[in-house]
């Protein structure tokens, strides 16, 4: 049997602003960062092998060869990855994505960025029925994206570059998936104080977009964001101390992905004038703490 061996490198992202409230229909401005995940197919005559530094428990990768009749005993599948999992940074759909893209190649299928992100959101959806599709367009797509359920997305392009922080409040002990299931029930009990809060995360958004086109500070709108999502009970006990503290130094503060409440909330986006100041202060404390940039053309 001749060897066959193809590679995909995909990005994980964080959420500028819309988390939760995309689901529901409102825009929502995405980020990929520069933490990766390499995903290499190679024929197995061993059967189906994953060599992984990623946690599969949702069985995704199977499910991602399954979309393009890829018999799974037929392969061995490596990850590996500087990504966290379950901490926001979109790892489940970076991971469907890696594999539809590796696996295509392969198969010697070509794929539009189309079909790739189609392929990955469907696979995704293993890991929770009910995604926006956000994660898997900024996988598939990367960079800056205005990101609307079902429709075209847009690449934003910014002159400037924003710096921000990205703190590790601890890994949640939700899944994504059991998240926007408990934002599900919780808006069924109380549909019109959440359609209220959806309708102002949602013009926080598009108050962000302006501000990220005309290079104009977007810390206090992320704040608000944030604000706005501790609201809507995405966020736990322990990120929202962290938060306040921050806040008093002249932080803007908010969730980078889907929170957690019952333990850590995932990474935290936090923004400040003088960040290299906050920077080292975190640095001294117990939170793990990433600098990054968005935007640029
Ligand atoms: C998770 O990164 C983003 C959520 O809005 C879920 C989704 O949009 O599928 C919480």
């Amino acid at each position: 049997m001749n060897k066959k061996i193809t590679r995909a490198t995909v990005r994980g992202k964080i959420l500028l602003s819309g988390e939760h409230v995309v689901v529901y229909g409102q825009p929502a401005i995405v980020a990929g960062i520069d933490r990766e995940m390499v995903v290499t197919v190679e024929s197995s005559e061993q059967g189906f092998l994953v060599v992984s530094q990623h946690r599969d428990g949702l069985g995704l990768v199977e499910e991602s060869l399954r979309r393009l009749n890829i018999d799974p005993e037929t392969v061995r599948v490596t990850i590996e990855s500087t990504l966290p999992v379950g901490s926001g940074m979109g790892s489940s759909a970076a991971l469907c994505a890696g594999i539809i893209k590796a696996g295509a190649d392969y198969i010697e299928r070509q794929l539009t960025d189309r079909e790739w992100f189609e392929l990955a959101w469907k696979a995704e959806k293993k890991a929770h029925g009910n995604s926006s599709g956000v994660d898997p367009a900024a996988a598939v797509y990367g960079g800056l994206l205005w990101y609307v359920r079902g429709s075209e997305l847009e690449h934003l392009k910014l002159k400037t570059t924003y710096s921000l922080l990205l703190v590790q409040t601890g890994k949640p002990k939700e899944s994504t998936g059991e998240m926007v299931a408990g934002l599900s029930s919780r808006y069924k009990k109380q549909e019109t104080r959440c359609k209220q809060l959806f309708t102002r995360i949602g013009k926080v958004t598009r108050q962000i977009r302006v501000a990220l086109e005309q290079s104009t500070s977007i810390k206090d709108l992320v704040d608000e964001n944030g604000r706005l999502l501790e609201e809507l009970g995405v966020v736990g006990e322990k990120a929202k101390i962290l938060s306040e503290t921050l806040r008093r130094k002249g932080c803007g503060v908010k969730i980078a992905g889907a929170g957690g409440v019952k333990k850590g909330s995932g990474m935290m986006i936090v923004m400040h004038d003088e960040l290299d100041t906050i920077h080292k202060e975190l640095l001294a404390g117990d939170y793990p703490v990433y600098p990054i940039t968005v935007g640029g053309v």
